[in-house]
């Protein structure tokens, strides 16, 4: 029995993306598997409404445009329009995509707060807030940073985002410095208000214990939930943002407004297609979220907390994933370890269909998913290339080289059997958030084509018995039609070239799993199949890897030039006894072939306590092998990809075995340090 009855119309909403940067792997994370969820469900003839927009309030917004010296209107603009943008080309179909900014937001968010007023569930206090006295403003969340007063890490007026990842409320930070200025900050008394949360609990563990979705949701927010709630500051004094009802200078946590955006959205859906948005929001209609699981408190708690106190339906399902690590790295942008989708992936020439089926078939949803162009490279090659878009080409190619259409041929019960049985394999898993399972067993059926197509060796029988082979590949035809449509939710740009391939003429979006075991119609025609998953070659992905390790080499360049000199440099520049040499010509120095080169490897060198083993890529047809003395100073992973000047036509000579020919750069000073161009240069650029 699905757990999802048709008379229960379904809403999903993702996330909201801030309109404030790229996008990048991380958010795909989300929004990939919402989408096959969407269409998956609609598959099995459910009637879904998929909503989301940009989040465009908040301090990331105004800290950002300030920074850019540019309005806030004019950064979310520039960002919704890129979001809206990159989910078209990557499959992604919302029914709607609007903004926290829209007219039915503002209106939406002032009615709840005004319910939650009028119900008795916020009320005003006098709290210190961090005020920097030198730029003589309010210093809400991102402008302000400090110690976290729970776990002692650096953290952000609101998050402690680098420690302990708990909610803080304004004044709750230590040493708090204005990030506008660097200066310390102070704390000022002011009048703000406050949502009752603490008087919710009893109310969240009954709810929580029958929440739907991922467990990982559920039962951290349970545990939050048994510890403490902490009424939350719902105001902010900032200019940006849905007013504060009464108070011209307070508008309303980007926290409050952001999640009423899935309202809004909603509304404007139903507003565009004659609908009503209040089946979901005040009816039984199911809300199913998919979030990244770091914002799970504000899903799971404040916002059920917040819909009930002013009278609304609460959300059905939450469904959080696991984080995102790239190359086997933290995901960090500041430190390059980051695929943004436009000009990492897209821009590249790469299916966006390949990156969904790398996101759902990776891991299991809630499980950390690592980004590896290797992995991505196997995953192709071996899965969509090797087993399913083997098993269509083939088919197909056959079928038209042999027969020109699909020919007359009895369905064989256990095909229909097993097409049935995996249709049962793929949406069991899927209603319960286990897309990897559901897109695995789809996968089976390919394998299954593939041994039916061997066993009965077609290319045998067609010169024995035509009747009998046009049967066998009847057959297959009706699998790979089974195939197309279990896989439309994940390849749907692929799936409908496929659909065409087969020769069907209607809309393959549109089409159900009951169509599957639909007979084919022999006597359709079929046109000359094209390869729908083409091999990627090792050098396009080991061009992408070379791309993620100069973006690694530029972060951390430009942290170290940004870092102020310290008092060490300084006190080692006392130190430092200049050495004369004698005059050379610049004949002399012309014989000296100094060069910027990329290190493409480097190992320790086992027997050595200092030395590294280098690959330089200095434009030589194969990379020079240089030994440098810095396995005390560099850690080799970090200076893959990073810029060097090498002396190239230095005599080779053997350092503790290995043999360097040429010599790494680098200040002789206490520890070895590298020199390095200020710009990104070809490798071989002559240094002069
Ligand atoms: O964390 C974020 O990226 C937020 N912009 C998510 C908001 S989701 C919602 F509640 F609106
Ligand atoms: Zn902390």
């Amino acid at each position: 029995m699905s757990k999802f009855p048709s008379d229960k119309p379904v809403l999903v909403t993702c996330g909201l993306p801030y309109a404030n940067g790229k996008a990048h792997v991380g958010h795909l994370r989300t929004y990939v598997p919402a989408d096959i969820f969407v269409r998956s469900l609609k598959k099995q003839g459910q009637e879904v409404t998929f909503v989301c927009g940009s989040d465009t309030h908040g301090t990331p917004v105004v800290v950002n445009a300030e920074q850019l010296n540019i309005t806030p209107t004019e950064l979310v603009q520039k960002y919704h329009k890129h979001f809206d943008e990159t989910f078209k080309d990557m499959n992604i179909h919302f029914d709607a995509f609007g903004t926290t900014d829209d007219p039915e937001n503002h209106n939406r968010t002032t009615e709840i707060v005004n319910k939650l007023i009028e119900n008795g569930y916020t009320y005003p206090k006098t709290i210190e807030i961090a005020y920097c006295p030198k730029c003589d403003r309010s210093l809400p969340d991102r402008y302000v940073e400090g110690t976290c007063p729970y776990c002692g890490e650096n953290a952000r007026g609101d998050e402690c985002d680098q420690g302990c990842e708990k909610h803080l409320e304004p004044g709750e930070l230590k040493e708090p410095k204005c990030t506008i200025c660097g200066g310390a900050a102070e704390y000022r008394k002011q009048e703000h208000f406050f949502f009752k949360l603490s008087e919710f609990k009893d109310f969240l563990l009954e709810y929580l214990e029958g929440m739907g979705g991922t467990l990982n949701a559920r039962n951290y927010a349970i545990g939050w939930v048994k510890q403490e709630l902490t009424d939350w500051c719902i105001t902010r004094n900032l200019e940006w943002g849905v007013k504060f009802p009464g108070y011209d200078d307070l508008v309303v946590y980007v926290w409050v407004d952001a999640p009423i955006g899935y309202i809004a959205f909603t509304e404007e859906w139903a507003n565009a297609n004659n609908e009503d948005w209040e089946k979901f929001w005040k009816g039984d209609g199911r809300i199913i979220h998919f979030i990244g699981g770091d914002i799970t408190y504000h899903h799971c708690v404040f916002w059920p907390a917040m819909l009930k106190g002013a009278g609304y339906s609460q959300p059905w399902a939450v469904v959080a994933s696991g984080m995102v690590k790239i190359e086997d790295k933290t995901f960090s942008k500041s430190r390059g370890y980051v695929v943004w989708v436009g000009e990492d992936y897209l821009d590249h020439g790469f299916h966006p269909d390949l990156l969904r089926y790398y996101l759902i078939s990776y891991t299991s949803h809630t499980k950390e998913l690592n980004f590896s162009w290797k992995v991505f490279q196997e995953k192709i090659n071996t899965e969509l290339v090797a087993v399913f878009g083997n098993f269509l080409y083939r088919t197909l190619l056959f079928t038209h080289k042999n027969f020109g259409e699909i020919p007359p041929g009895e369905i064989d019960r256990d095909v229909l059997d097993n097409i049935e049985s995996t249709i049962a394999n793929v949406n069991a898993p899927m209603e319960e958030y286990e897309f990897k399972k559901a897109v695995d067993s789809a996968m089976a059926l390919a394998s299954y084509g593939n041994a039916y197509f061997q066993s009965n060796e077609p290319w045998k029988l067609i010169k024995e018995d035509k009747a009998a082979c046009g049967k066998v590949v009847a057959n297959c035809i009706q699998i790979a039609k089974a195939l197309i449509l279990l896989f439309e939710p994940v390849l749907p740009q692929k799936m409908e070239e496929a659909w065409a391939q087969i020769g069907m003429s209607d809309d393959v979006h549109a089409a159900t799993y009951s169509d599957a075991t639909v007979l084919v119609n022999s006597g359709t025609p079929l046109p000359m199949p094209v390869i729908l998953f083409e091999k990627i070659e090792d050098d396009k992905t080991e061009d992408m890897a070379k791309i993620a390790s100069k973006r690694v080499a530029g972060a951390i360049a430009k942290e170290s030039g940004t870092k102020e000199r310290s008092g060490k440099v300084k006190e080692m520049e006392e130190k430092t006894n200049i050495e004369t040499k004698e005059d050379i010509t610049f004949d002399d120095f012309s014989k000296i072939d100094i060069r910027i080169g990329t290190i493409v490897t480097a190992e320790p060198v086992k027997k050595s306590n200092k030395l590294m083993r280098l690959e330089v890529d200095i434009g030589e047809e194969t990379p020079r092998q240089l030994v440098a003395g810095i396995k005390e100073t560099h850690d080799p992973e970090q200076i893959i990809g990073r810029q060097v000047v090498v002396l190239a036509n230095l005599k080779p000579a053997k350092l503790c075995g290995v043999e360097s020919r040429g010599m790494v750069l680098a200040g002789d000073t206490d520890g070895a340090v590298l020199l390095m161009p200020e710009a990104e240069v070809a490798p071989g650029t002559r240094v002069r």
